[in-house]
């Protein structure tokens, strides 16, 4: 099946495919060509260029992107996306002058989701979290990461990963599964937390393995949480199952994390809501992906990530929703683009690297998803007709999206 979209307004995020992430002044530019053409066979992107070089006709299907922009779908690096229920109570409790910390303490938080996934179906979980992402690729999202972590359980853990198996093998969209134990010590391990590591360690990780139901392993490495010595052994025993770490860090408090999932060269560090020097000269001259989760800091009201202070040492960023039911009750990755503009104070061309490519290579995927690249999967975004890219960021809460396409599909 051939599909040839012409007179593209701009194509964006066009690369070459030895980019597989961009950094520091890189990101300032979002290469482009304007009144361009894009042929897409089956599944991949196989050609592109100006209009005027535009030969092939025999496409069975044209869609004609006259004023629209066509760029690469977003990847969203980061998303507890399966859960059961809502936190919306919490919510308003926060509203009404508790805070995210008092919540926890009173047992509310991580704990309340874990109660309620421990009381929902498989298959309840399945039908709720896939609602979920049909709502997410409708706002342009084409590859995730998916956690687990709201199970605390070794049956509801399992029960988590299987629903995200299940997920990966019948959706159309990429995702990666990230097992994320530590997230919490449940009420069963409240004076033990070394116990509840050693059952992730002993029990749940040779099952996960067993049914390969995950990629990545990650811990909540906080104060109040987990510590540098849990996360250390978290990572080691995640290396003994080969899998790679992706962690939770330095959301509310910076003491040494950073450095050490750098040590144990983790795919991705994400919250960095607190940073300090350290942790900016120990992702230097690594090759661990910075993940910023502005949506986060909006719900929360806490601080965002410093994203300039990491452009300027040098250093890429990738943008992520959270998309969870304490946190960020949202997956929308136009808003969380938009929100690094406005707040962190990101180019446009900086936001759209950092949600794409860069975003891609948090998921270890920016071989095949994130660009504009002959060979690359055809998961497109075609917006509705725009001045420029950016309108995007720019048009906050406005959805500018006309059509996506998924594997070369069109799904809206
Ligand atoms: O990434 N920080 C840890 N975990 C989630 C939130 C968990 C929750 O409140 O349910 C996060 O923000
Ligand atoms: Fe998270």
């Amino acid at each position: 099946m051939t599909t040839l979209i012409i007179n593209i307004k701009q194509l964006i995020q066009v690369r070459e495919a030895n980019i597989l992430k961009v950094s520091g002044e890189e990101m300032k530019t979002l290469p482009l060509i304007e009144n361009a053409y894009l042929l897409i066979e089956n599944d991949t992107i196989v050609d592109f260029g100006k209009m005027e070089d535009c030969y092939s006709t025999k496409a069975e299907t044209i869609i004609d992107a006259s004023g629209k922009i066509v760029m690469p779908t977003w990847c969203d690096s980061h998303t507890h996306v399966v859960y059961a229920g809502n936190r919306v109570q919490e919510f308003v409790d926060r509203i009404n002058g508790l805070s995210y910390e008092d919540i926890a303490n009173r047992g509310g938080g991580i704990l309340n989701s874990a109660k309620t996934l421990q009381n929902t179906t498989e298959d309840d979980l399945y039908q709720q979290s896939l609602q979920r992402i049909n709502q997410l690729i409708k706002l342009g999202t084409g590859a995730l990461e998916i956690k687990s972590g709201y199970g605390l359980t070794l049956e509801a853990e399992l029960k988590m990963l299987r629903v995200i198996k299940r997920l990966k093998k019948e959706q159309n969209i990429k995702i990666k599964a990230t097992f994320l134990g530590a997230h919490a010590v449940p009420k069963e391990f409240k004076d033990n937390k070394s116990g509840y590591l050693d059952h992730i360690i002993k029990d749940m990780l040779p099952k996960i393995e067993s049914e390969d139901l995950a990629d990545y392993i990650d811990i909540f490495c906080e104060k109040g949480y987990f510590d540098l010595e849990d996360t250390k052994r978290i990572m080691e025993a995640g290396k003994k199952y080969g899998l790679k770490s992706k962690i939770h860090v330095n959301q509310f408090n910076s003491f040494g994390g950073v450095k050490l999932a750098v040590e144990y060269n983790a795919v991705s560090v994400d919250h960095l809501e607190e940073l300090s020097p350290e942790d900016v000269i120990a992702l230097q001259n690594s090759n661990t992906m910075p993940v910023a989760l502005p949506s986060c800091s909006y719900f929360l009201s806490i601080p965002y990530t410093p994203a300039k202070q990491l452009l300027e040492a040098g250093l890429p960023i990738a943008l992520a929703t959270d998309y969870n039911p304490g946190s960020t009750p949202s997956g929308n990755m136009n808003f969380v683009v938009s929100t690094a503009c406005i707040k962190m104070k990101l180019t446009p061309e900086e936001a759209i690297n950092a949600a794409t490519l860069n975003g891609a290579f948090a998921m270890e995927i920016s071989n095949q998803y994130g660009s504009i690249t002959k060979g690359k999967k055809a998961n497109l975004i075609i917006t509705k007709p725009i001045e420029n890219y950016n309108y995007l960021p720019y048009a906050f809460g406005e959805n500018c999206i006309e059509k996506i396409l998924i594997n070369g599909k069109l799904v809206l």
